[in-house]
């Protein structure tokens, strides 16, 4: 086959065949086709699309470029999930404890974060002496004691996936349904789950901004999964404004713990039992969701919750005294006021520019190399629909550098403030099957 000819074929609307897609993928994941060649082709897809069938085929080619995990050791129903990326999204250290404390099997391989975008990881390790780099038998281990384990990836799982993504970041090439879709359905499916919930932001800190465009995200990610037999669907979620009060990784845990304890912001707790109610139902617990939620509450309420995330914690070397003693954790050398310059209603915070404002405090990465700091961040003290008075305090940002100006200016800039009360978006749109 010659990629050149497979180039001209996607620029001029063509549907690919699956060995054209295979030769494309395994081609360029040992490095027989270069860079130039694949940019090519991943722009006159962002450009011309995909369909069903191409999609379906880029994925099984990516997840076949490496190794699998198999989790058929771990006894139960095992349910993953996954985010699109959001801000201040510390949802699967509430949601992956609240749903094992119900009976489901988190066995969890999160990332970390780059951009304005957070990861689970890194938000675990700012507990002192958490690992997440357990060998495959201590991580079955737990999941089957305990019922959930956090870690990072191990193995080589889908390489295709690093070369690819590593590429699209720099070529104008991330947005595109199809290829967001194959990227994140090779990986889910990689790591061996029985059922895969998806959560799919939408809004400013999302890969699409709007409704119709993440259903679309979403219907091909369940499409894909549904080929593969593993039941998958997918809640869709508002991140017109960051996830929670908090943004940064210990100021995360730190409200996670609060919401395991009961005293969670509404949007997360809702965004986890929505998700929550899914994954139950997926893991045949309960027929529905309406049920599967009211035990979510319970457990939630109850300290069961609370007390699978205490187990994780523990079990991988973590510090629970901080869990215990949420002070405990390390506080920036500054924590600097940004004060509304007008009286009104908050109608949006803009969570692309909160999440980069985050990360240039030192909670992020810009690139794969930067270290982070883990006490740096943003608390909103206002959120969308709160009633604000010029001068008011709107969030404090979190940091030890010493120059946060323009950071000031960021964040004020995000709020969209407006004369008239505003009704804010429920956080979860529609669930998708
Ligand atoms: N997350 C991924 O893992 N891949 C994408 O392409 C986009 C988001």
């Amino acid at each position: 086959m010659i990629m050149n000819e497979i180039i001209m074929k996607k620029r001029d609307k063509h549907v690919l065949s699956d060995e054209e897609i295979k030769f494309f993928v395994d081609g360029y994941t040992k490095g027989e086709i270069p860079d130039y060649q694949v940019s090519a082709l991943l722009m006159a897809i962002v450009l011309n699309g995909m369909n069903k069938k191409e999609t379906n085929a880029l994925t099984m080619a990516m997840l076949h470029s490496g190794e699998t995990v198999d989790l058929s050791k771990i006894k139960g129903p095992k349910v993953d999930k996954h985010s699109t990326g959001g801000v201040g999204d510390k949802t699967s250290l509430v949601l992956g404890p609240l749903v094992a404390s119900c009976g489901v099997k988190v066995a969890k391989m999160s990332g970390r974060g780059l951009g304005h975008t957070g990861g689970t990881l890194d938000k675990l390790e700012s507990i002192p002496g958490m690992r997440i780099d357990l060998s495959p038998a201590q991580f079955e281990k737990q999941v089957n004691d305990i019922g959930i384990s956090i870690i990072g990836q191990t193995g080589n799982l889908v390489p295709a996936d690093k070369k690819l993504y590593a590429l699209r970041d720099v070529t104008g090439t991330v947005r595109s349904v199809s290829l967001v879709a194959a990227s994140i359905m090779s990986k889910k499916l990689a790591t061996g789950a029985d059922a895969i919930c998806l959560d799919v932001k939408y809004g400013s800190g999302a890969f699409f901004e709007d409704v119709p465009n993440s259903v679309k995200l979403a219907k091909t990610m369940i499409a894909i999964g549904d080929s593969m037999g593993v039941d998958t669907r997918a809640v869709i979620s508002n991140m017109q404004q960051p996830l929670g009060f908090a943004v940064g990784n210990n100021l995360e845990v730190k409200e996670a713990i609060a919401t395991l304890k009961g005293n969670g912001p509404a949007d997360l707790v809702e965004l986890c039992l929505e998700a929550g109610s899914v994954m139950l139902v997926q893991a045949k617990l309960y027929k529905s969701y309406d049920k599967a939620r009211s035990i979510l509450e319970k457990n939630l309420k109850n300290g069961k919750a609370y007390e699978r995330f205490y187990q994780m914690v523990k079990a991988q070397g973590g510090d629970v005294s901080y869990l215990e003693h949420p002070e405990k954790f390390a506080n920036s050398k500054h924590i600097i006021p940004v004060i509304s310059s007008k009286n009104g209603y908050v109608d949006a915070i803009n969570a692309l520019e909160i999440g980069e404002a985050s990360m240039l405090l030192g909670a992020g990465r810009a690139k794969k190399e930067d270290s982070i700091d883990y006490a740096s961040g943003i608390v909103l003290c206002k959120k969308c629909g709160y009633q604000v008075k010029k001068s008011d305090v709107l969030a404090y940002l979190h940091t030890n550098k010493d120059d946060y100006q323009d950071q000031i200016k960021m964040v004020g800039k995000a709020f969209v403030i407006t004369s008239k009360q505003v009704k804010p978006e429920k956080i979860v749109k529609k669930v998708v099957e």
